[in-house]
């Protein structure tokens, strides 16, 4: 063990090295990336997001999708696009060219309103906010800043510092532009119906941006809109997603279509070094670029010093890894596997190496952290490929049958339902214990539920039909989550709750099949407060003086109140019978198992007002397991009638 930390301090060393020194050598290229798009059709590289489609009549991108009020859409390229060179922090040069169309929903007669804009973000899987903020900025977005966007406003909105309703602003990390300019002044009506074509080019040695703005049709006007000096490089990660977004306004409609684009780019980068290359011709290179060749001669003996003895090591590792087959799980211990070079299909989960998940966490580094308990850390990855993640890394001595969690792991990996957060696979390496999730842009439901805003009784209801419907689904697969609560639950871009984060705990209890039966049963028990947190919208654990949410519960039940449990900041827009259903369903879960808890298909059902209630017990069993509200160490159950 001792041998395979040294390992891979040792591969993270040199990796260290041969990057640092990778940063500065090598001829220096012009990466360039073209894209073409006459007209667009569902079969394209384009990813669509929110409310946006790609209309088969038009063969346009259509933001919002139909009429919709309050409603932001994106249609991103699917993949990054390199756009800052990171050695040198030279923005890229780029050209995109569109033609662009707004105008009123079909046979409406809403005040037309919204806006488009071209936009450069840092993923490919969340939507900004509707209404001025034009799709652009979200509440989840955790690289915030790393925006730009030119916008096509036709909101005027002037706590942004709007003119008027017809402008075009360039956005730099905040839905205030930074300069706007007034298109009313040029001639033209942003959302007159008529096809409007728009160049947008930026020199990024220069850094020199200039915007032109004319009817569709390949002649560029001779006046810009825009022009001026620009330096985009702190508002960009080396790849990007570029693409559009639009939104339309509260009590407004209005359809943004992009018929075509172009869009190529030009990013300065260094070519690697061969690695069959000799010393000297590298020492060589480095002279050409009149590099200080004091200071890198000693660094590139200490790299082929530390590639000879990262060798050595990985054969000693492979040879003993291979002796050792059969006796161990041994497939869990390569560090450098062939099978990890092997690309996976992206839905498939698979294992990681350690140092792929250190590089992705940037080293477990702090800022990554998105949350800790006494469990475990979760961290914020992001791989190579641009895709985020979210990397659970268990406490050791939390894990004490390694050899069952990951068959668990496994198991839980190879589930796939709209409800449930997908894993993309682990990390059994060394003493690590790690799980790879899919990232939820929208964040947990303790946040939605306990933190800022209010989230609408509609939104409630669809979170716990959501999760009823992942638990009934993993229950039917034989398997358990074992660790419901509103921070295992998390949201989608459009407000779809997945559940995530599984428990994993490992019981004392010797076969598998019995342990799920059991922990199940925990399930509907701590759905059962679940449901009461997301009705009554605080959380379980009570403050000091007042009721635990249980007991308050059951008392109201008792003196039938029942409706003074729902939250009160949802207003009147909530149907009382549909709630109060809701919190009877949510009391029975939390009924002894022999006297009445359901399984979580009749829950479903229930839910759906496809099955008669029994009847609740007129006030609370006496035999109801008792409520407590400690937190054992690594207790996976905190909270449940098994303890
Ligand atoms: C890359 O492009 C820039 C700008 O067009 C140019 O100045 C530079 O010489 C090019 N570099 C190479 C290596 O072609
Ligand atoms: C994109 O390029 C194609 C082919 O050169 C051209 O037909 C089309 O008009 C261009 N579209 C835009 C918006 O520049
Ligand atoms: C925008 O330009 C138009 C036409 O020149 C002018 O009438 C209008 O006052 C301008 N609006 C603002 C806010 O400057
Ligand atoms: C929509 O706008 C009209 C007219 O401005 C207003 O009377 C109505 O209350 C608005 N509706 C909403 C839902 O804001």
């Amino acid at each position: 063990m001792f041998f395979h930390r040294f390992l891979f301090l040792f591969f993270i060393l040199t990796i260290t090295l041969i990057q640092s020194k990778k940063l500065s050598s090598g001829p220096e290229i012009n990466v360039t990336k073209h894209l073409s798009f006459p007209n667009f059709n569902p079969n394209q590289d384009i990813t669509l997001l929110g409310s946006s489609s790609i209309s088969t009549q038009s063969f346009c991108i259509q933001i919002p999708e139909n009429n919709l009020q309050f409603s932001a859409g994106r249609a991103l390229y699917s993949s990054p696009i390199r756009l800052l060179d990171p050695n040198t922090q030279t923005p890229a040069s780029f050209t995109s060219t569109f033609s662009f169309q707004i105008q009123s929903a079909p046979g409406k007669s809403d005040p037309v309103s919204g806006g488009l804009s071209f936009i450069i973000v840092p993923d490919e899987f969340t939507v900004g906010r509707p209404g001025p903020w034009l799709g652009m900025l979200n509440d989840a977005c955790e690289d915030e800043n790393k925006v730009v966007a030119v916008e096509f406003d036709t909101l005027m909105n002037p706590q942004f510092g709007d003119p008027n309703d017809n402008h075009v602003g360039i956005n730099l990390g905040s839905i205030v532009s930074e300069t706007v300019i007034n298109v009313s002044s040029f001639g033209i009506r942003l959302n007159d119906g008529n096809v409007h074509r728009a160049w947008i080019n930026y020199d990024g040695y220069k850094k020199f941006l200039e915007i032109y703005l004319g009817p569709d049709g390949i002649t560029i006007p001779a006046r810009s809109v825009y022009s001026g000096n620009l330096d985009l490089s702190p508002y960009l990660n080396e790849y990007m997603f570029i693409g559009f977004s639009g939104s339309t306004g509260n009590n407004h409609t209005q359809i943004h279509s992009i018929c075509s684009w172009n869009f190529t780019s030009v990013s300065r980068g260094f070519l690697r070094v061969p690695s069959t290359e000799s010393c000297e011709s590298k020492i060589a290179v480095d002279n050409d670029e009149n590099a200080p060749v004091p200071s890198k001669t000693p660094s590139s003996f200490y790299i082929f010093v530390a590639v000879v003895v990262l060798v050595l090591l990985i054969m000693i590792n492979l040879y003993l890894n291979s002796k050792r087959k059969g006796k161990d799980y041994s497939d869990e211990n390569v560090v450098v596997s062939k099978e990890n070079q092997r690309p996976c299909p992206p839905n498939r989960a698979r294992k990681f190496s350690l140092a792929e998940i250190s590089s992705a966490t940037r080293g477990f580094g702090e800022l990554q952290i998105l949350g800790n308990d006494s469990r475990s850390v979760t961290y914020k990855g992001t791989f190579l490929s641009g895709c985020n993640v979210v990397v659970k890394q268990f406490s050791s001595s939390c894990v004490s049958d390694k050899r069952r969690m990951i068959k668990e792991v496994k198991a839980v990996a190879k589930i796939r339902h709209p409800n449930l957060v997908a894993i993309r696979g682990w990390c059994f390496d060394h003493q690590e214990s790690i799980v790879v999730y899919d990232f939820v842009p929208n964040g947990s439901l303790d946040k939605w539920l306990f933190g800022f805003g209010v989230l609408p009784w509609t939104r409630r209801l669809k979170v716990v039909k959501d999760v009823a419907e992942a638990l009934s689904y993993l229950h039917l697969k034989e398997l358990a989550h074992k660790n419901v609560k509103p921070s295992s639950v998390f949201l989608d871009i459009s407000f779809r709750a997945l559940l995530g984060d599984y428990g994993f705990v490992m019981s004392a209890i010797e076969s598998s099949r019995f342990e799920s039966l059991i922990s199940q049963k925990v399930d509907v028990f701590e759905f059962g407060i679940l449901v009461l947190e997301v009705v009554s919208g605080r959380g379980r654990r009570s403050n000091p003086g007042e009721l635990d949410l249980l007991d308050l519960a059951w008392a109201l039940h008792e003196s039938d109140e029942k409706g003074k449990l729902v939250d009160r900041r949802m207003g009147p827009v909530v149907n009382p019978d549909q709630a109060i259903r809701v919190l009877e369903v949510g009391l029975m879960c939390t009924l002894n198992d022999n006297k009445g808890r359901p399984n979580m298909e009749e829950v479903v059902e229930y839910l759906n007002f496809e099955r008669p209630m029994p009847e609740l017990p007129a006030s609370r069993p006496v035999s109801l397991f008792p409520y407590s509200s400690t937190t054992g160490l690594c207790s996976g159950y905190s909270c449940s009638p098994f303890k």
